[in-house]
């Protein structure tokens, strides 16, 4: 992997001495699915730290959901944690699982460069940490990282565009805008090198026209276009913007590569509510296969997404805690691409997939991640 993760330590925010009592923890913990003891699995009812983002987004209250589940069925007590997108909230939780004694903690960061001060407590304890989808940084103290292979998630959405738009039969030029995810966020670099390294030959070529002049000159620089936090609204201001300034006269966007379904949901309104319709709207990418993105693909107001199984995820999460504290080999099959700044973190990568329309029955319906009735179809 090229990408230099270096950078990241810019974004290194000076941490206070975060002490968190539980009474704390609880009181500013905006959700939380409580803890729950459980299963024959044997895990003796060892505690596990869960930590994820926020409730926000779709996904991470599957994964949240999945988790406890996977892990209570395997017999640990297990205590999952929200933190609405706010880091200071995140830590002081993780303390907190740090406190009570946690035995491992599994953690899907919000800032992951600034978790150093407090895994350091968890290594002086003994207690394990999995980096869960988000990759911690700059600290020798993660264990291990459970993930999909997020430079793949964009490769697809690049190729998906090139397939799309007839690029490779020499069809073009069309308008283009791209998008990218939170700054903070690890993996939005790894998303948008995927697609960058495809799509760039095509906007090198004319092929692709940047009308906002948006499209960053090196794959370094995709910050600039990046979305805080992986906000909808925010994406939907940030295209609504462009639509007025840059879409005048007529002119009209045909290509948007949006990095996940919280971006495209909101880049698909703005679409929507400047006139576009299934008959004329641009080829739209996404990630993660959430219900409002389902809907819109069958309905013609987004092309496809990139569908994660966060189940599937889970369970490799739940595998790894339970080899750990059964003292056994840890199941990874990546050891040279993830650094982190420090270390290269023994990783799990699974494969993440395209669906379309023509495939969200038989992929997301048939596979139970969607039912029929959920997406409206029954
Ligand atoms: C995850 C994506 C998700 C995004 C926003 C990323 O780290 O890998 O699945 O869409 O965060 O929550």
């Amino acid at each position: 992997m090229s990408l230099s993760l270096k950078k990241a330590t810019a974004y290194t925010v000076g941490l206070g001495l975060v002490v968190a009592s539980l009474a704390a923890c609880s009181s500013s913990s905006t959700s939380s699915t409580g803890t729950a003891t459980g299963g024959s699995g044997g895990g003796s009812g060892q505690l596990i730290g869960v930590f994820m983002p926020t409730t926000q987004l779709p996904r991470w209250n599957r994964d949240g959901d999945e988790l406890k589940k996977d892990l209570t069925a395997d017999g640990y007590k297990v205590s999952v944690q929200y933190a609405d997108n706010k880091n200071d909230q995140q830590i002081s939780q993780i303390e907190t699982a740090i406190n009570d004694n946690a035995k491992v903690l599994v953690i899907a960061s919000i800032d992951g460069t600034t978790l150093g001060p407090t895994l350091a407590k968890a290594k002086a304890k003994g207690i394990k940490v999995i980096a869960y989808d988000r990759l911690i940084l700059n600290t020798p103290n993660v264990d291990y990282y459970d993930t999909f292979d997020n430079q793949k998630v964009g490769t697809l959405q690049g190729q998906f565009i090139v397939k799309q738009l007839g690029l490779d039969a020499g069809k073009g030029p069309f308008n283009f805008e791209a998008f990218a995810g939170s700054p903070d966020d690890n993996n939005a670099a790894f998303f948008f090198k995927g697609a960058y390294d495809v799509l760039k030959p095509y906007v090198d070529s004319g092929k692709l026209v940047s009308v906002s002049g948006k499209w960053p000159k090196t794959v370094d620089d995709w910050k600039q276009i990046g979305i805080l936090g992986w906000g909808s609204d925010k994406a939907q201001a940030e295209m609504e913007n462009r639509l007025n300034s840059f879409y005048t006269g007529g002119k009209k966007v045909q290509v948007v590569l949006s990095p996940n379904d919280s971006l495209a949901l909101g880049i698909s309104k703005a679409l929507q509510n400047a006139g576009y319709t299934a008959a004329d709207f641009p080829v739209l990418t996404g990630q993660d296969a959430d219900q409002a993105n389902t809907v819109n693909i069958l309905n013609g107001l987004q092309s496809m997404t990139v569908w994660k199984d966060t189940r599937a995820e889970a369970k490799q999460a739940a595998k790894m805690v339970k080899e750990i504290l059964d003292n056994t080999t840890v199941d990874v099959n990546n050891t040279t691409d993830y650094n982190n700044g420090v270390k290269v973190v023994p990783s799990f990568l699974l494969a993440p997939q395209v669906v379309t329309k023509d495939t969200v029955q038989s992929i997301l319906v048939d596979s139970g991640f969607w039912t029929k009735k959920d997406l409206g179809l029954s």
